[in-house]
């Protein structure tokens, strides 16, 4: 949450800055603004404005903004509503910040240093600067060590101080910060997915240190003051990736990206025809000596971990349960030295999944990530890690980054059940092999795409939709229904469909659209059974199911998309894919900002 950039160089900061922002804006994006050091004078202007960065680059526009030194930032309102004395930087005295995360203590803090008169906007994060500002007698680092002790929460903060131009400083606990040296200076950044267009190697800055950028280079150096070397890292994927690519929206860009993206994270981890995470550097041990599993994860990623869930529970048959990662610690979840924890998480950032981890290691398990971004906080933290290929996910609304989190659970599942012999060497090749067929079974569905334009009419104009399916099919359908809520604003339930009738069906009439997926074969005819239940309180049903299903004649429906048959444990895949499309033409038809829906950002990290 909240996206942070700074940048010291031989080029004007602003247009850098800018460029960056809108970049780092699906970080959040209630309010931007930036900070510059003037080219000439020790001063620091700052713009800043409530609205999206095109907003500040309308409120720049016509200014002379000289200057090759600055901090940049992207807002998701934590502490103080949305307007432009809250949106940083933030500047007291001499001292500029710009700051992601929650500061808990900073009421204790106001008081302390009696700030209470002093301060300009509500936010947690100006008291930062002020208590910064108490500390600073012309030493940086005396300051910044004093006040990071003093500090109580999460960070990653960008300072600047006005009678040191051209130097850029930061310190983080928790949330992230990149740094990279790029052709014509030195920028830091809240993730990869900016620095990537300047440079394909960077540094994550480590929690507990300081960092000096200059114009010619970047400086590490802990607490105390001992330098420290940074440990590099290459950018894996390639940049393109970041760009919409001819696309409306980053989300269509993203769906259509799907067949290629789950290829790369499927095609190297299959050797001699079976599933094999050598490579990732997973003994098979981690998979063969557990009792249990445990995945924590937030949102889609949980998602996730439900398919991930049947997958084990029926094809490896070991106890499998998944948690809520924000409610993981507070509900004394039991796990031991025999459990295996999984953290699922596209950014590798969120809060609560890393905290999640963090206890799961305190009571003893063994702890395995799945994580699209290299070399986040999630991955570091865990013992061990599988990197999902999807590349940067920029639209807030997960699409690739879940079917490469399920591609993975397919490929432990494989696994897991070679390595603990319930499949011999022929089945692991039989299900590895149906695995392989995945992107091309979702190149089938994206191709037809337009069918599912055409049937997502069926939703345009309704105020609850129901999402109902059994078993696999209800595990998918909560992610489905997620993806609805999420950009199209529809209130939209997914059920067990054999639950309906225990209460929720009270709540279905003719205005009442039902999406019904029907993909697995012991439960299909009882899943048309349900169907017809809501039918006959007259809803119109749009079904998706397997094509190789057979319908009663005289029934009607809203739509039906027939999907491309496989195994039924892969089922999963197409459907999701269809799930994906009929909420982004839904939200592409109510004419919305689909990458970008209301009060959401895509990388949480507050609790
Ligand atoms: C919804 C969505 C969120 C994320 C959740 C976890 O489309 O993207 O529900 O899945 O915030 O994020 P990560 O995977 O980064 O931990």
């Amino acid at each position: 949450m909240c996206g942070i950039i700074g940048y010291t160089g031989k080029n004007a900061a602003k247009d850098i800055m800018l460029d960056a922002l809108e970049t780092l804006e699906y970080r959040g994006y209630d309010s931007a603004g930036i900070a510059i050091c003037e080219s000439g004078s020790e001063q620091t202007r700052i713009y800043k404005c409530a609205g999206r960065v095109k907003d500040l680059r309308n409120l720049c526009e016509n200014k002379t903004i000289e200057g090759n030194c600055g901090i940049g930032h992207t807002r998701w309102a934590t502490h103080g509503g949305v307007s432009d004395e809250n949106a940083h930087p933030h500047k007291y005295e001499k001292v500029t910040v710009i700051h992601n995360g929650i500061i808990e203590n900073y009421r204790d803090l106001i008081r302390k240093y009696d700030l209470c008169d002093k301060l300009h906007s509500q936010t947690d994060s100006e008291v930062v600067a002020a208590v910064l500002s108490h500390f600073y007698t012309g030493d940086p680092y005396s300051a910044i060590q004093k006040t990071v002790l003093k500090l109580k929460g999460t960070f990653a903060l960008g300072i600047i101080f006005e009678d040191m131009p051209g130097f850029v400083f930061a310190v983080r606990n928790v949330s992230p910060i990149v740094v990279a040296k790029t052709e014509s200076g030195t920028m830091l950044a809240s993730d990869v997915t900016v620095l990537g267009q300047y440079s394909k190697d960077y540094f994550v800055l480590p929690e507990g240190h300081i960092l000096t950028m200059k114009a010619d280079g970047a400086e590490l150096c802990d607490m105390s003051g001992e330098p420290v070397l940074p440990e590099w890292l290459t950018i894996s994927w390639d940049t393109n990736r970041s760009s919409k690519g001819g696309y409306p929206f980053y989300m269509e860009k993203e769906i259509m990206e799907q067949p290629e993206v789950i290829a790369e994270t499927i095609e190297p981890r299959i050797k001699d025809g079976i599933p094999d995470f050598a490579e990732d550097e997973i003994p098979d041990s981690l998979l063969k000596d557990c009792d249990r599993v445990c995945v924590v994860a937030c949102g889609t990623a949980m998602h996730a971990g439900l398919v991930g869930k049947a997958l084990l529970q029926s094809l490896v048959r070991i106890h499998i349960d998944v948690e809520l990662a924000s409610e993981f610690m507070y509900t004394d979840t039991i796990v031991d030295e025999k459990t295996l924890v999984i953290a699922i998480s596209q950014s590798g950032e969120t809060i609560d999944t890393l905290e999640a981890l963090k206890y799961a290691k305190r009571n003893g398990a063994k702890t395995l990530s799945i994580v699209n971004v290299r070399g986040a906080s999630i991955a570091r933290e865990s013992e061990y890690v599988i990197y999902t290929n999807a590349g940067p996910e920029i639209a807030v609304a997960s699409t690739k980054a879940y079917t490469t989190q399920l591609a993975v659970l397919y490929l432990l599942t494989g696994r897991m059940a070679y390595v603990r012999g319930i499949y011999d060497a022929g089945r692991a090749r039989e299900f590895a092999r149906e695995l392989l067929r995945v992107p091309q079974v979702v190149a089938q569905v994206l191709d037809r795409r337009e069918e599912i334009h055409y049937i997502a009419r069926g939703i345009l104009n309704a105020k609850d939709v129901f999402m109902i399916g059994r078993g696999l099919d209800h595990s998918i359908l909560l992610e489905g229904s997620l993806k609805l809520k999420e950009v199209s604003y529809i209130h939209s339930e997914a059920y067990a469909s054999g639950e309906l009738k225990h209460g929720t069906i009270a709540l279905i009439t003719e205005d009442t659209p039902v999406v019904a997926v029907v993909t697995q074969d012991k439960v299909q005819s009882k899943e048309f059974s349900n169907i017809r239940e809501v039918q006959s309180r007259g809803a119109e049903v749009i079904l998706l199911m397997k094509e190789t299903y057979t319908l009663d004649k005289g029934t009607s429906w809203a739509g039906i998309f027939k999907l491309p048959a496989m195994r039924d444990e892969f089922m999963v895949m197409p459907a999701s894919a269809a799930l994906q499309l009929l909420a982004y033409y839904v939200s592409l038809d109510k004419g919305l900002d689909v990458d970008k829906p209301r009060n959401l950002a895509k990388v949480v990290t507050v609790e």
